[in-house]
Parts: C-alpha cells; structure tokens; sequence
C-alpha cells in the first residue's frame, strides 16, 4: 500500500474533474439507471470553495491520482460547482455539524481504502477546528463505505433537480 495525501490546488482541478466523472459514470452503475446517473451530474461533483478553503485532500497511489474528498466548515451539505442552492455560510462548530463533502475515488482504485483514508483526515481536521460532529448526503455508492466508518442514517432524500430523482441518504457521525 502506497497511499500518500496532500491538500488540493486549483492547479489539480482538470485531472480531480476527470477522476470525478468517471466515478460517477462508472461506480455509480450498480445503484443507479443511465437517466438517474445523467442526473447525479447536475447535483453532485467538484466544489470550487473547498479547494479554496484548503480542506480537499488528494489521495495518491504511487503517485497516481486514486481519490478525492474533503471537509467543510460551510453550510452547502452536498453539490459541486453546477449545483443550485449551495451556501457559503459559516457553521457554528458548537453547534452544527462539519460537512464532509466530494468523496471520489477512481474506478482503478476502489477498495484500497482511498475513501476510509480520506474520511479519516476529514474528521481530524473538523475535530481539530472543534466540531463535534460530521455530516454528510450519502450517495447509494457511498452508503457502504460511511456505514463501515461508523456515519449513521438520519434521513432520505430524492433529489430530482437534475432531472431523474436520485435518492441519497443524509448520515451523521459524533466526533
Ligand atoms: C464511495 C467511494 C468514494 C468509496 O471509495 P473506496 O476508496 O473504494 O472505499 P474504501 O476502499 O476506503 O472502502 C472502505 C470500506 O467501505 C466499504 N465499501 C466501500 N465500497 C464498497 C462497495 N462498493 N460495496 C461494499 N462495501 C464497500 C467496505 O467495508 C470497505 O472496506 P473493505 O474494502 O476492507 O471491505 C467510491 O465508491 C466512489 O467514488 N463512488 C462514486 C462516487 C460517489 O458516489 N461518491 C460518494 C459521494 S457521497
């Protein structure tokens, strides 16, 4: 195993982009039909903000790049660039809850622990600013992996404003 991490740059965006689609197009199959996947693209992807904010972490495999993912101290629980209804406003670490957002991992490198990896930074680095707690909008592809890292079920959800309904699931962890 020869996973490394750094924090993201702009620089990494149109190679973070790529890996990005083809986890939607690709990990996404299992759960989803070809009109609900088209529509995940509208409703979830690569946040700009969290880039800027220095809280998306790159995951590297021998130098290759095998996943993404990162934290936020911001209000929007989930969505990428494209996304409507996203809200930059601060949460309150006493009382909200960090976000964790844009968990992908490249199709070549799935199970390898990318995701646990990546999660595990995110609630490091939300404890260390003093949140108590993470949540996230879970993807049914996602599901599997918060549930081994302990989030648990708080809601479901349809999210049908890329066109097809897409459900998720939103999921919380006490830090
Ligand atoms: C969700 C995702 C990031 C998981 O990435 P990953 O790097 O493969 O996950 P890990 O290797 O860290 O998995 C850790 C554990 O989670 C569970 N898990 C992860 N993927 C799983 C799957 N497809 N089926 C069953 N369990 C799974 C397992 O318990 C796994 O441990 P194990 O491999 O030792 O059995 C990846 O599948 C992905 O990019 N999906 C498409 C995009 C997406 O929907 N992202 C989530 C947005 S909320």
């Amino acid at each position: 195993m020869q996973l490394t991490h750094r924090i993201a740059t702009t620089d990494d965006i149109p190679a973070l982009a790529r890996l990005v689609e083809a986890a939607i197009a690709e990990l996404q199959r299992p759960f989803l039909d070809a009109a609900q996947i088209e529509s995940s693209r509208t409703i979830m992807g690569l946040d700009r903000q969290l880039i800027e904010d220095g809280t998306y972490f790159v995951v590297e495999d021998a130098g290759n790049l095998a996943g993404c993912g990162g934290w936020s101290m911001r209000a929007t629980l989930y969505g990428g660039d494209q996304s409507p209804g996203r809200s930059a406003a601060l949460l309150d670490p006493t009382r909200d809850p960090a976000r964790v957002r844009a968990m992908y991992t490249h199709p070549d490198h799935v199970r390898k622990g990318v995701g646990r990896l990546i999660l595990a930074l995110c609630e490091a680095a939300a404890r260390a600013h003093d949140f108590r707690a993470v949540e996230l909008m879970a993807t049914m592809s996602g599901e599997p992996l918060y549930r081994a890292c302990g989030y648990v079920p708080c809601e479901r959800v349809v999210d049908d404003r890329g066109g097809a309904p897409v459900p998720l699931l939103r999921m919380r962890k006490p830090l």
